[in-house]
């Protein structure tokens, strides 16, 4: 089959179009013929060797899948050849044509997605999803910040927040100011026009999807008593977090739970939730699809379309 592989880490240049073997479902997995594979920035932070050596080369990215039941593994039960699924793999391999996945992480895609938008969902909202709901227990009525609003999980956290009854700001550029209060948000900073300290706000939540020297300054948006919870790393001073009375939470590695995911469909299927693609490529463009993750500059998704 067709795969993007790389056989040493380094930047974009070292994805490769190769013909590698099919791979096949072992117990409690299922093949699936590939339709799309989502990018999320786990997949160049692993390609440069950012993410460390424990992921063995050669090495096929891609984490979120969409696609077709090919072949069901020994022990599988609970989906059909030709069941339209999506989900995530246990140790990516979705950018290729086929690629095999436990069934304990695939749902049958929304019917109201198509490949290509489903395969943008899995990563991102179930991280959304799990920081609002269960890391921050979040609460209808509290106010929720969330810093990266535009981006994969942001754009997922603004929508799942306010339709869980919380008020929404969102932190962005001035260039995605509408399409995020187009979200949900009620309010949102530029944070290129004006710093986030000294906001008048009392947040009881802050989602932080950026991380970096920002941290700092997301404590001092957040009310006595208030929660922060980073789906990536950054600098939050300890001291000034207790000062401040502010619970600041582990980055948790997260692993997809079926239910949360079948939870996630069925609020696509009502028209409850909704995806924003900012670039779609052919495998063979993966390439250029890196380079835009990388750029950090994405507005909601981007996704490699492998067939139709
Ligand atoms: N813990 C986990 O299991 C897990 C899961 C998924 C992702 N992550 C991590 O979470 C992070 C976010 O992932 P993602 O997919 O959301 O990233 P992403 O889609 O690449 O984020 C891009 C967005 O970031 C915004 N942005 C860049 N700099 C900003 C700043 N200083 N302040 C506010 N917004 C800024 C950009 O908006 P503007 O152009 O408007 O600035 C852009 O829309 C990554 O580090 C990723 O590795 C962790």
């Amino acid at each position: 089959m067709k795969a993007i592989r790389y056989h040493s880490h380094g930047g974009p240049e070292v994805l490769q179009v190769e013909k590698v073997p099919r791979p096949k479902p072992a117990k409690h997995e299922v093949l699936v013929r590939v339709h799309a594979a989502g990018v999320n920035p786990g997949d160049w932070q692993i390609r440069s060797g950012l993410a460390g050596n424990r992921f063995p080369l050669p090495y096929i990215p891609g984490w979120d899948v969409s696609g077709v039941v090919e072949e069901v593994g020994p022990g599988s039960s609970l989906f059909r050849v030709g069941d339209e699924v999506f989900g995530m793999t246990a140790d990516s391999g979705a950018c290729a044509e086929y690629v095999a996945v436990p069934e304990s992480q695939l749902a049958h895609k929304p019917a109201a997605l198509s490949h290509v938008q489903a395969a943008a969902v899995p990563m991102s909202s179930f991280t959304a999803w799990h920081s609002l709901n269960k890391q921050g227990r979040l609460q209808a009525g509290e106010t929720v910040i969330v810093n990266g609003a535009a981006g994969g999980v942001g754009h997922f956290a603004v929508q799942l927040a306010k339709q869980a009854g919380a008020r929404v700001i969102g932190v962005t550029s001035g260039r995605n100011a509408d399409f995020v209060r187009g979200l949900g948000a009620g309010e949102v900073l530029d944070y290129t026009a004006a710093p986030l300290e000294g906001t008048p706000w009392q947040a009881d939540l802050a989602i932080d999807t950026i991380g970096g020297p920002n941290g700092d300054m997301l404590l001092e948006t957040l009310r006595s008593g208030g929660r922060l919870v980073p789906v990536t790393f950054g600098h939050y001073n300890a001291e000034k977090a207790a000062a401040r009375n502010v619970t600041v939470n582990e980055v948790q590695l997260l692993q997809i739970s079926k239910t949360t995911l079948e939870t996630i469909a069925n609020m696509f299927d009502k028209g409850d939730l909704r995806v924003a693609l900012d670039m779609v490529v052919p495998l063979e463009e993966t390439r250029r699809a890196h380079e835009r993750s990388e750029s950090r500059r994405a507005r909601g998704k981007i996704v490699i379309e492998i067939s139709r």
